[in-house]
């Protein structure tokens, strides 16, 4: 992977993802489907999320592909049998396609990969002409509540060592900068929009562990003893979210994306 090397929790995060399903719903209402297209799941995840793109495409086919070997995993047990879809291990700033699609549906993945201007060369290059790419991901301002307080516990002593050069991939772009790079890429007919989403996970650690958190624990295992590790990794957990606060609300901005290749 291009952005920081991480395998995801693809179980945890198959159980805890009713956020994302929601707001993928929502992004394969906008790609207005006929039914009979072949499209990228640009980072399918555990699969949930492509499950709801192929009800969209009775006598379509999808292309599934995540760079998280355990997520493609899950993604492969979740589809297996649905003649309709293949899923393959893949960073998406390095697309190799046998052929090109005809629409790119993504959901919560863009805000992870740092080069948005070389993911959007290939994910331009993934797509025929005239081909849509209709996609969602954190924004300017998603969550900065919750990052700050995740900051604010990794400078405490006890983490601080570890955590001091953790360098998350995020990139929480504004629409402005998104249709210029859009544009840059080979796109046209772009629209980009910010849009606010609060969200209340139902299991908050779950949640916090898999999602809100994954790169700073997965930091930690790798930098601390590994005596030690598991222990400071959960306690970093439950001092985040004390700091949070029960229940926790999350202050999500998600950049909505829709744009035509030329
Ligand atoms: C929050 S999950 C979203 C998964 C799914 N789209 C969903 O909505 O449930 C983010 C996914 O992006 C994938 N990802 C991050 N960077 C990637 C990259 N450079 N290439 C491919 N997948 C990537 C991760 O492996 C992870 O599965």
């Amino acid at each position: 992977m291009t952005g920081a090397a991480l395998d995801w929790d693809a179980a945890t995060y198959d159980r805890v993802a009713d956020p994302q399903e929601q707001w993928a719903r929502e992004i394969v209402a906008r790609m207005h489907l006929r039914g009979d297209e072949f499209v990228l799941d640009a980072g399918c995840g555990s699969g949930r999320v492509t499950r709801l793109l192929l009800e969209g495409l009775s006598r379509g086919r999808v292309i599934a592909a995540d760079a998280s070997p355990a997520m493609v995993e899950r993604a492969r047990q979740a589809l297996a049998g649905d003649h309709r879809v293949e899923v393959t291990c893949q960073d998406l700033l390095e697309l190799q396609l046998h052929e090109r699609v005809d629409a790119i549906f993504s959901c919560a993945v863009f805000h992870h990969i740092f080069d948005h201007e070389r993911l959007f060369d290939s994910l331009r290059g993934a797509l025929a002409p005239g081909g849509r790419l209709v996609a969602q991901c954190g924004g300017a301002g998603n969550i900065d509540a919750f990052r700050c307080l995740a900051e604010t516990v990794a400078s405490r002593p006890r983490y601080d060592e570890y955590m001091a050069d953790m360098r998350p991939p995020w990139h929480y772009a504004t629409p402005e900068a998104t249709e210029q790079r859009l544009r840059a890429a080979g796109f046209e007919e772009i629209r980009c929009w910010l849009q606010d989403k609060l969200t209340l996970p139902s299991d908050a650690r779950g949640f916090a562990q898999t999602v809100l958190l994954n790169y700073h624990l997965d930091h930690l295992r790798k930098t601390a003893p590994p005596s030690v590790a598991e222990q400071l990794a959960s306690a970093f957990t439950d001092e985040v979210l004390a700091e949070a606060g029960d229940p926790l609300e999350l202050h999500y901005v998600r950049l909505n994306i829709e744009a035509t290749a030329a």
